[in-house]
């Protein structure tokens, strides 16, 4: 199922099934209105029927939610948030790798391009949702965000990280900070450790990473995080692989092979219509699905023809070429041929 949902969404989301078709596999991409004209017109983004169609769906692709008419966080949470959390996809993948040497902000810095994972846990954390206001609109208001940590939720997104790990798992968190929850992290960590005793592991203070990440990304493999953290952590990384243009994510359930996927960059209203946006992230993003429905090969070969595009120059705007959201996805389905 497909929903393109807002601003660039709409327009990344057709060029990158363009480059799919490409393969003539058969697959069926059926839409889905699902986006904030439908909310502002029924107060509804993601009628019960249309959820019942994403809970049987192979896979779900989207582009990005977020419209600037829209500032009630109810939209997200009805859809994205509800997506996430309702269909239990709890790792959030979110690969950087550099398809040209020339877009990272580090170029000259490094021995090589940094390429790595950020695995978000998806559905808990500070993204609970839970808390509220008192006094809102007085001077005493106090407002509660809570954080929640369980060790169903924590052990498994450990596993996750630790079995799609090919060098490393750095685990970044907040121990000293956040105590109550650093103690449930750090016994799942002992546990996922002791589970996976092959592969090296490091524990990183989430500040301390960031820096990491920014002066020497290269020691990176996969860095496992709260929901929140890992928000933050994927646009760092994102931004080293040339900006969230080049940056997919994938939305995983490990056990009922239910997933979504989305390119990590939103809806970017400042330049929706205008055909420049980089369809990169969401080709990258169709990549990763097709991995996921059992296409590796026609998923590495697609990320070949889009580092081959890039490479060339042929390009949108933000990448250093000249061409339009469309142009820039029928390179990469040359490159596919
Ligand atoms: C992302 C986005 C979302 C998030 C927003 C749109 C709620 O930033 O997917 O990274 O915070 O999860
Ligand atoms: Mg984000």
């Amino acid at each position: 199922m497909v929903i393109e949902g807002d601003g660039i969404g709409r327009e990344v989301i057709p060029a990158a099934i363009k480059v799919v078709e490409e393969l003539g596999l058969g697959l069926e991409f059926e839409p889905l209105d699902v986006n904030a004209e439908r909310f502002l017109r029924t107060g509804e983004a993601l009628p019960e029927g249309a959820f019942r169609q994403l809970e049987k769906a192979d896979a779900i692709l989207l582009g990005a939610i977020g419209d600037p008419r829209i500032c009630d966080p109810r939209y997200t949470a009805q859809t994205l948030g509800r997506i996430r959390r309702e269909l239990d996809l709890y790792a959030n993948v979110r690969p950087a790798r550099l398809l040209d040497p020339r877009l990272s902000p580090l170029r000259d810095a490094g021995p090589r391009p940094a390429d790595m994972i950020v695995i978000r846990e998806n559905t808990e954390g500070l993204y609970s949702s839970l808390g509220g206001r008192f006094k809102a609109g007085t001077p005493d208001e106090m407002a509660l965000q809570e954080h929640v940590s369980t060790y169903r939720g924590v052990r498994r997104i450990l596993d996750y990280a630790f079995s799609v790990a090919r060098s490393c798992v750095v685990m970044a968190d907040k121990w000293n900070a956040m105590p109550h929850a650093g103690a449930l992290w750090h016994r799942c960590w002992r546990e996922a450790r002791a589970a996976h005793p092959d592969v090296p592991a490091r524990h990183m203070a989430i500040d301390a990473c960031a820096l990491h990440m920014i002066t020497d990304p290269w020691q990176f493999d996969v860095i496992v995080t709260e929901n929140c953290f890992g928000d933050i952590l994927s646009d760092i990384a994102g931004g080293l692989a040339g900006g969230v243009g080049f940056a997919p994510s994938a939305n995983i359930n490990g056990t009922t092979g239910q997933a979504m996927f989305e390119p990590v960059h939103g809806s970017a209203p400042d330049i929706a219509g205008t055909g420049t946006a980089n369809p990169v992230a969401a080709i990258l993003s169709c990549a990763l699905m097709l991995a996921h429905l059992g296409f590796a090969a026609e998923a590495a070969a697609v990320e070949a023809a889009a580092a081959g595009a890039v490479r060339a120059g042929e390009c949108t705007a933000d990448a250093g070429g000249s061409l339009s959201t469309g142009e820039a996805a029928a390179a990469v389905a040359r490159w596919l041929r």
